[in-house]
């Protein structure tokens, strides 16, 4: 018989809008505008996203799968120990299943302890879960992954996963905050498994943000949407143009928003007005790219040791192993 599973909202719907105000505030009253990534998901850029790892261009999505179908079970290995997975950002369930399942054939899981950002989408990922895994104890967390350390449960050994590339969506003064606190927050003999895209060829690096059917330009104008949703702006997203660009010193894709002409925008809860010059950039999510050797020091930096790493045959990704 399947137990029930249990939740932990860390953070409220009020506590969500009272960041993404803080956001806005601070990313549209400077000189140089922004607005972080973690605003595209609502309903509907989370329906955007699927579309978007569907598209031919986006190879991060299913390299890391095919990558994570073929490695699972050595990974598993590797991490027979882990008694408790702890997946942040956890949306991705084709991953999970096989993550679970290896977990639990080759080592003695009991308990899957999903983080997301959504409620809903969250209560669907621990009802699947523990239908399908009886004997696992799912215990779901409504949080933001960089601030979860503190709500993680700690009475087994744990195994955190953080897939999908979204380490690389983290600023280097966050990322390497990130790390340092999770390192702080698990005990020698726990484990991260974090999924990084690789530096490789711009001609396929660059289409991957900018796909031909204009999906992520869709997303990347989403943001606008979610502001205009939920905070009562009258942004008007397709006088807004997708912008990617790689940028070869950070070694990271940008995505942008240039306004396509002058605009005054009103954000009532906020009351901010806001102009935009015509051709006026903003930039809305940076996507890293690593190599290892870089990345096997800064995991040595927050005072992780590299275990493994597994990449696909064309180097665009890689799956990393590293121990607390
Ligand atoms: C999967 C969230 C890490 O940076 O590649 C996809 C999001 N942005 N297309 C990434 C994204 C544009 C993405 N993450």
């Amino acid at each position: 018989m399947a137990i029930a599973p249990t939740f932990d909202i860390q953070l409220t719907e009020a506590d969500f809008r009272e960041q993404l105000r803080t956001d806005v505030l601070w990313g549209l009253s400077g000189r140089r505008k922004w607005l972080p990534p973690k605003w595209f998901y609502d309903a509907r850029g989370s329906k955007l996203f699927d579309l978007m790892a569907g598209l031919p261009e986006y190879y991060p999505t299913r390299t890391e799968r095919a990558l994570l179908r073929v490695s699972v079970d050595e990974i598993a290995r590797r991490a027979s120990s882990a008694t408790e997975l702890v997946e942040l950002g956890s949306r991705s369930s084709v991953k999970t299943r096989l993550l679970l399942n290896a977990l639990t054939t080759h080592g003695s899981l009991c308990s899957y302890i999903p983080q997301d950002t959504s409620e809903n989408g969250l209560r669907a990922a621990a009802d699947w879960t523990s239908r399908e895994f009886p004997h696992l104890s799912v215990h779901g967390i409504v949080g933001d992954f960089t601030t979860v350390h503190p709500a993680l449960p700690h009475g087994g050994r744990r195994l955190v996963a953080l897939l999908g590339g979204a380490l690389g969506n983290l600023p280097p003064f966050e990322r390497t905050a990130f790390l340092g606190e999770l390192h702080q927050a698990l005990r020698p003999g726990e484990q991260l498994l974090v999924g990084v895209g690789l530096v490789t060829d711009p001609a396929v690096m660059i289409p991957a943000y900018d796909d031909a059917a204009g999906v992520t330009a869709e997303f990347n104008r989403n943001v606008l949407h979610v502001v205009n949703d939920r905070l009562g702006a009258d942004f008007d997203p397709i006088e807004f143009a997708h912008m990617a660009v790689w940028d070869p010193d950070l070694e990271w894709i940008e995505m942008r928003l240039a306004a396509t002409k002058p605009m005054r925008v009103t954000i009532p809860d906020l009351d901010l007005v806001v102009d935009f010059a015509a051709g006026e950039q903003m930039r809305t999510e940076i996507s890293a790219k690593f190599r290892l050797p870089a990345f096997r020091t800064e995991l040595a930096a927050a005072g992780f040791r590299l275990r493994h790493a597994w990449t696909d045959p064309e180097h665009r990704f890689a799956l990393v192993l590293a121990d607390r």
